[in-house]
């Protein structure tokens, strides 16, 4: 039997490079203890440390990797054991990561999926207080208490970088504490709650929920859901929710009676303030330029190129689309076919200048099935997108858009991890941890209305998605 020790920071990493390890030298599962920063299960077997893979020796899926990446931070403790029993079976089966009928990766995705819940649930609900005194070099100081269902503040740490770049901070949860101080990100062992300062955040973020709660739409179950009451104690909103539930029928007649009212303007403000976005940079744009070169060296069945977003590295605009079509994977550029030139004219009527916007897509290379010589797009598959969500986080990093227009439903799903229909949600925006996400319909889904009629009315209904964009970055 070997024990191998994972460390509680860096956890992902170690895990994988431990995995790859044990599958090059054949160690079955069974023969495998995995601990999670846990000494006393440490002493008791001694820890081995896990073989080292050659280089190129072992090659794992991307998907699983992907996969693996999300339920390392997992709280249930056998999360590595389940991961390496799925991957010691994915040797053999490759196809097993898109058999939707298998147990073991049916449990996998669901975990995954809490992850992400949680991650997104951390970027939401992270309240800093204000410690008052500006460091050396000028940047004030905040800091924060949160108690995560699972370990995600490593994999959520980038997120805060980027939204409070200008500031130095630290965020406090049980397990790992992580420091923000002159631009550079630490992680450190965990600490009890800390003694935090009331400060005037505490009031806006009361005075912005107050603003935008809405007692005529008041749902509380769908409002417990958005904002689950476990995380109530760490939210100085939330103190308002039992008055606010109590008084919501009231406060709807007065509404009505007093419509029309003027438009939250300082819940605005507050959370401009309370978002001010950073510029934090990881890769740049030639790195990426590079790494999607190497991987166009080798050409995948059924899949085109990798086709790169284009436009002003530091647009206010993000267009997100589905996939490159056949003639973008032809010129290497996004938007260039058919649903590209009615995005432009449509775009352009609508008094949003392409030019200014860095145009890119969800996914990233041409999905087709061969029809004789012709190339048949295929929609891609949310596995599709997970393969490919690295590239457009990469981009988001780079870019830094004000806002993110997202055409289409794999756009969507990508951006705001929902599959719910996009006729439905659309000329909305919706926040997301990328930043805020205006939805729309695709340019080829206009393209595919065989209805004239429907046609024209649905193309002046994507001007005015346009417009609005239009209006919101100007
Ligand atoms: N459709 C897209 O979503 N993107 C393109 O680049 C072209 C067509």
């Amino acid at each position: 039997m070997r024990t191998v020790a994972l460390p509680r920071i860096g956890t992902a990493a170690a895990w994988r490079t431990a995995a790859r390890g044990l599958l090059a030298a054949q160690v079955p599962p069974e023969a495998v203890l995995w601990a999670w920063d846990s000494p006393a299960q440490i002493d008791l077997f001694g820890a081995e440390p896990a073989p080292v893979a050659p280089r190129g020796d072992v090659t794992v899926p991307k998907a699983f990797v992907a996969l693996a990446e999300n339920v390392c931070w997992h709280s249930d403790p056998e999360r590595f054991a389940r991961l390496y029993a799925f991957l010691w079976r994915l040797r053999r089966q490759p196809q097993l990561m898109v058999d939707r009928g298998d147990a073991q990766l049916a449990t996998l995705r669901g975990m995954e999926k809490n992850v992400r819940r949680c991650a997104h649930k951390m970027t939401a609900f992270v309240r800093f207080r204000d410690l008052g005194e500006a460091g050396a070099d000028g940047r004030r100081r905040f800091a924060a208490w949160f108690e995560p269902t699972h370990h995600t503040l490593e994999p959520t740490a980038p997120f805060f970088t980027r939204r409070f770049a200008d500031m130095d901070w630290a965020i406090h949860t049980p397990d790992v504490t992580a420091r923000f101080e002159g631009g550079q990100l630490s992680l450190h062992e965990g600490s009890p709650r800390p003694d935090l300062p009331e400060d005037g955040a505490d009031e806006l973020w009361g005075t912005y929920f107050r603003n935008i709660f809405n007692p005529a739409r008041l749902k509380v179950k769908a409002m417990t859901s958005e904002m689950p009451r476990k995380y109530w104690k760490n939210l100085p909103e939330a103190r308002h929710i039992p008055d606010l539930i109590a008084n919501a029928e009231a406060r709807a007649r007065e509404m009505a009676e007093a419509a029309p009212t003027l438009p939250p303007v300082r819940a605005e403000r507050i959370l401009e303030r309370l978002h001010a976005p950073g510029v934090l940079r990881g890769m740049t744009f030639d790195d990426l330029r590079k790494r999607a070169e190497a991987e166009n060296r080798e050409t995948q069945p059924g899949y085109g190129r990798i086709v790169l977003g284009e436009g002003p590295a530091d647009a206010r605009l993000m267009v997100v689309g589905e996939q490159p079509g056949d003639v973008e994977d032809r010129e290497g550029r996004p938007f260039v076919g058919p649903a590209g030139q009615m995005f432009d004219t449509v775009a352009a009527e609508a008094g949003l200048e392409r030019g200014a916007a860095y145009v890119t897509n969800a996914v990233k290379r041409f999905k087709f099935t061969l029809r004789g010589k012709r190339r048949i797009h295929q929609s891609p598959t949310s596995g599709d997108i997970e393969h490919a969500r690295w590239w457009i986080a990469q981009e988001l990093d780079l870019v830094q858009p004000k806002l993110i227009l997202a055409m289409g439903g794999t756009a969507a799903e990508t951006l705001t991890g929902s599959r719910k229909g996009i006729l439905k949600r659309r000329g909305a925006v919706e926040e997301t941890e990328y930043g805020p996400v205006f939805l729309t319909v695709h340019p080829s889904y206009l393209l595919r209305l065989p209805d004239a009629a429907a046609k024209a009315a649905e193309t002046a209904r994507f001007r005015d998605d346009l417009a609005s964009v239009a209006k919101l970055v100007a």
